[in-house]
């Protein structure tokens, strides 16, 4: 047994010596000292040896497996120390080398054109008007009939709206004014609103024109609310939006559901007045319309004409973001190019 014994610390030792993987440690840790190893196995043998056999052999295979033991742990440290330095060596990382450029996006122009109107008004008191209260796909009352349009007025006309074809009375709306009707019909005065969104136009597209653009509504409703504070409000909005005190001009329009109506223009930009293409010689361009809310708009959403009064206004938002950034195509917004968006 003895002999055994020192046999099998010498196989293992050279077995030990031969690996060259951390597997190939394993397994000859399972082959020797495993529970079916073979010194295991002798081990089991020694209760049947005699009593002085017993301690000495007992005391010998307890040495051989302390050292089997043992230069495992070593070789397997080693070989361990040697698999990390061999992978610092091969997974080096090369910190010359350029990383991955990952380009920053950023807001489209005409999302920033309005965050930036919404901010100003919001400075003002106005309260953004959640979406949801003025759909796209509306009905011809919201966009048309409650703001006190004539049942024969042309912008009825299916040349100038998108009507449905499945559905007479639904159309895309024309005018973001639709959520006057339903921000009143919503909360009662007084009331401080503002609605940006889409609106549609059966229009030749040209750079000036598209078929889908975008406005922002504000509607203000409260007791004695005059024409004075519909000018010093959106006068106020010029400045703040243009950076600077640039002359405006109100101009007397017509609008079925303001009464009295204007229409806002600001001096060229391109040409400070002087008279160019862009503003066709006249040195000014408009870009809002508004007015005093017409009584019978009041009176279709029952709010009482003799208690309150109101303005509201409507403006682009690609108008005023081409005046702003001087664009001169209204496509550019709409075509997603990247060396146009990039700009911004
Ligand atoms: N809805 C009008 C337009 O699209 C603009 C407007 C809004 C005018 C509110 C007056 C009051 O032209």
């Amino acid at each position: 047994m003895k002999n055994k014994l020192e046999e099998i610390k010498k196989q293992a030792l050279t077995e030990i010596n031969s690996v060259n993987t951390l597997e190939e440690i394993e397994s000859i840790k399972v082959k020797f000292l495993g529970r079916k190893g073979e010194l295991t196995n002798i081990r089991r043998g020694i209760k049947d040896l005699s009593l002085e056999e017993k301690p000495v052999i007992g005391d010998l295979a307890n040495r051989v497996a302390g050292e089997i033991e043992s230069k495992i742990q070593e070789k397997y440290q080693a070989l361990y120390k040697a698999e990390i330095a061999k992978k610092l060596e091969t997974e080096k990382i090369d910190i010359t080398l350029p990383g991955v450029s990952r380009p920053y996006g950023a807001q489209h122009p005409l999302t920033s054109t309005i965050n930036d109107i919404a901010a100003i008004f919001q400075g003002m008191g106005f309260s953004l008007a959640e979406n949801i209260n003025s759909p796209e796909v509306e009905t011809e009352y919201y966009n048309f009939d409650a703001l006190n349009f004539p049942p024969d007025h042309p912008a009825k006309d299916m040349q100038d709206t998108f009507y449905t074809l499945n559905a007479p009375n639904l159309l895309l709306r024309s005018q973001t004014s639709n959520s006057q009707i339903r921000g009143m019909e919503k909360k009662a005065p007084p009331l401080r609103i503002i609605s940006p969104g889409r609106v549609y136009r059966s229009e030749a597209v040209s750079s000036r024109k598209n078929n889908l653009f975008h406005q922002v509504e504000g509607l203000m409703v409260d007791k004695d609310v005059t024409f004075g504070d519909l000018k010093g409000v959106l006068n106020e909005f010029t400045r703040q939006f243009f950076g600077q005190s640039r002359p405006t001009r109100f101009r007397t329009s017509y609008f079925p559901f303001t009464e009295p109506s204007v229409e806002i223009d600001v001096q060229c930009i391109m040409c400070q007045g002087k008279g160019c293409r862009t503003c066709s010689g006249t040195g000014w361009l408009e870009i809002l319309g508004a007015g005093m809310v017409d009584p019978n708009v009041l009176k279709n959403v029952n709010i009482d004409p003799d208690s309150y009064s109101g303005f509201a206004f409507g403006m682009g938002v690609e108008r005023l973001a081409m005046l702003k950034y001087a664009i001169n195509d209204i496509r550019l917004f709409f075509n997603n190019d990247v060396r146009f968006l990039e700009q911004f």
